[in-house]
């Protein structure tokens, strides 16, 4: 019986010098590719020889799957600084992670300080309490560059303010934003601070300790080379929650309420075994390479992507434009051309993948000025390379001739 059969999209060949190529992926803020090898080998390890649940039974299959979670949420802490791996919560994504954080902290009559950079994995929690909680939000609005003005922040605040959120970079120009000096100021008034970090895991250092970070969330698939369907929230101790989910956790089952210690408090139902196992090995992978030379690999290749880029009539870049201060993430548009036709033709005819249009944060679009046609965007990963970027440029090139 066929169950699956690759798809011809994938295998059509055309024109453009593509007899040899497959094809060229630049969608790597949406989730990255490809994975590698050891992410896939640790995946059907788990499935073929494994198989079975964690933390439940005590039969020696079972013993290796907690195995493979703890040596996973013991990776993470480690690549994120934290001294308390239970602290860290398997998620089915960033946006899970967010979601417990921000409907499990706040109550009716708090505020909410946020930015102008967002995605809507934070604006619809927050629009969600707005309307139903009475919970109040406080945008600032950064620049057209995205770049965010620290004053601002101290501005909005006041005695209701019970949480400030805030990504580290955007998903939509890559702007990098002041992370530090933002939980700087939630310390001295007494904020809580969560930090989406879906942009930024894996591809630059973080550290919840020395940062002072009370809750981070992001996703296993983007920058940390891991399965769609993971991701984590760490919770810094003494920070309480309502959970999002409850249910069995295999541990206190003599009582119908739920655990009180991490990570039972969050992490209730038998989790994604196959997706933690997976990221547990590319986790491995990002410690062995070092973040530091991955974040300097993707900053040579955005500043030869910028450069080149620039020396174009007719495309206009968004963000910084300056790849110390951004992410390996590059919107652009054509002159009186459509975003989502330059994608067509992108992927129609030269096979090169990119993510047009809104990139599910509207608000990011409001401030750079590209509401609502969006942009091209063009988002590097560990495994591009210069000639990815040539190829992408003459592409580019030929589309405007
Ligand atoms: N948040 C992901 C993106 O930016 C899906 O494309």
């Amino acid at each position: 019986m066929l169950l699956y059969a690759k798809s011809p999209i994938l295998h059509s060949k055309n024109e453009f010098e593509r007899n040899y190529i497959m094809s060229i992926y630049l969608d790597n803020a949406a989730t990255s590719y490809p994975k590698p090898d050891c992410v896939l080998e640790a995946m059907s390890y788990y499935f073929k020889d494994i198989g079975a649940n964690s933390g439940r039974s005590a039969h020696k299959q079972a013993q290796e799957a907690s195995r493979l979670v703890f040596e996973a949420r013991e990776g993470i802490a480690k690549l994120i600084g934290a001294k308390d791996s239970s602290r860290i919560i398997f998620t089915s994504n960033a946006t899970e992670g967010l979601n417990t954080a921000i409907l499990g902290s706040l109550e009716k009559g708090n505020r909410v300080i946020t930015t102008s950079m967002e995605h809507n994995s934070v604006m619809r929690p927050l629009r969600f309490l707005e309307k139903n909680r009475g919970i109040k939000v406080d945008v600032i609005k950064c620049s057209e560059k995205g770049i965010l003005n620290l004053d601002d922040i101290k501005k909005k605040i006041t005695k209701d303010t019970k949480l400030i959120v805030a990504t580290t970079a955007s998903n939509v120009v890559g702007t990098l934003l002041p992370i530090q000096n933002i939980a700087r100021i939630a310390k001295e008034y007494n904020i809580l601070f969560l930090v989406d970090a879906a942009q930024t895991i894996g591809s630059i250092p973080i550290d919840v300790e020395e940062s002072q970070i009370d809750m981070l969330a992001f996703s296993g698939h983007k920058g940390l080379l891991g399965p769609q369907g993971t991701g984590c929230l760490y919770i810094k101790e003494d920070i309480k929650l309502t959970p999002l989910k409850f249910g069995g956790t295999g541990s206190k089952s003599e009582f119908e309420t739920q655990p009180d210690f991490l990570p039972d408090k969050y992490e209730s139902g038998t989790p994604n075994l196959i997706g933690i196992t997976g990221l547990g090995a590319s986790v491995k992978f990002i410690l062995d390479k070092g973040v530091e030379n991955i974040r300097e690999k993707e900053k040579k290749l955005t500043e030869y992507l910028l450069q080149e880029l620039q020396k174009i009539k007719k495309v206009i870049i968004y963000g910084t434009q300056d790849s110390q201060k951004q992410t390996a993430v590059v919107s652009i548009n054509i002159k009186d051309m459509e975003s989502s036709d330059v994608g067509d033709i992108l992927d129609r005819d030269y096979e090169i993948g990119v993510r047009c249009g809104l990139h599910c944060a509207p608000i990011a679009h409001q401030t750079i000025g590209t509401f609502p046609s969006g942009t091209v965007r063009i988002s590097l990963g560990y495994f591009n390379t210069e000639a990815d970027i040539d190829y992408l440029l003459r592409a580019i090139r030929k589309i405007i001739q």
